[in-house]
């Protein structure tokens, strides 16, 4: 089915050249903050590093003051320990050695965006949480692979449903991927399954076009899928209580082969 009535955009080599600024500061900020995700690490501590990184870099933190229907996230990072999946908000809790933590953040440069995640393990981590991970970080690359002038949103989201449930573990379906540029969030969703008949509209199968930026975002649960959101309104957590890892790559299409903006 074509999906004629979603317009996503296609963005000139200049624009590109300004995500790809958002991006490299996303990547460093991640790549920075490696060193800090250990035990006895304070969650708003992260935070005010990445904050201070961001700024002196001459940015802003995409989602502090991000406005999802009457609420406004207040935080540059989203941090998710364990079976919080996504949109975890940092605080007083301190990490422990065993955990796993997904650290999600966006920057804004020069009115673009850049979007990335990746899920640290605290110390020694447990050996299924561990496979996990690679699953996870393997699913994101395999979706990434498929991000080439021609395919279709629905190679990504097979390439890391398949890989996902291969292995056993489950994606996440209330949230997905998206297109990302003067917008956080822009057309088209990137989900990580192939949606059922019934919910084909609702995640357009958008063909790919060279300068289409897309930030391809897998949440993988080691349990079942099913979710709730915590009373925070924004903690997003696995219902069956099982550990949930989240991995994140800003990515362009360009021809035949994929850029991938916030690799570190
Ligand atoms: N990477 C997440 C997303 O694309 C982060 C959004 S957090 C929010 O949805 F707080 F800004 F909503
Ligand atoms: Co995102």
């Amino acid at each position: 089915m074509a999906a004629a009535n979603v317009r996503v955009p296609v963005h000139t080599a200049d624009a590109i050249l300004k995500i790809e600024g958002a991006c490299r500061i996303v990547a460093d900020v991640l790549q920075h903050l490696q060193e800090y995700v250990v035990p006895g690490a304070v969650t708003l501590e992260l935070d005010a590093i990445a904050e201070d990184f961001i700024r002196t870099r001459g940015a802003e933190p995409a989602f502090k003051g991000y406005e999802v229907d009457t609420k406004v996230y207040p935080y540059t990072l989203c941090v998710s320990i364990d079976e919080e999946v996504v949109h975890g908000m940092p605080s007083q809790r301190v990490l422990k050695e065993g955990q796993i933590v997904s650290v999600d953040v966006g920057v804004q440069k020069d009115g673009y965006f850049g979007d990335s995640a990746f899920t640290f393990a605290v110390g020694a981590i447990s050996e299924e949480k561990q496979r996990l991970l690679e699953a996870t970080q393997e699913s994101l690359r395999l979706g990434i692979e498929q991000v080439v002038d021609g395919h279709r949103v629905y190679d990504i989201a097979r390439a890391v449903q398949t890989c996902v449930e291969n292995q056993g573990f489950s994606v996440v379906r209330e949230l997905v991927g998206h297109g990302i540029g003067q917008h956080l969030h822009e057309e088209p969703p990137v989900p990580n399954f192939v949606p059922g008949l019934l919910h084909r509209n609702r995640y357009p199968n958008v063909r790919l076009q060279t300068g289409m930026a897309l930030a391809i975002e897998p949440m993988v649960n080691l349990g079942l899928f099913h979710v709730h959101t915590a009373r925070d309104g924004w903690t997003v957590y696995a219902a069956d209580g099982k550990p949930s890892a989240h991995f994140e790559h800003t990515v362009v299409v360009d021809g035949t082969t994929p850029r991938i903006l916030t690799e570190w």
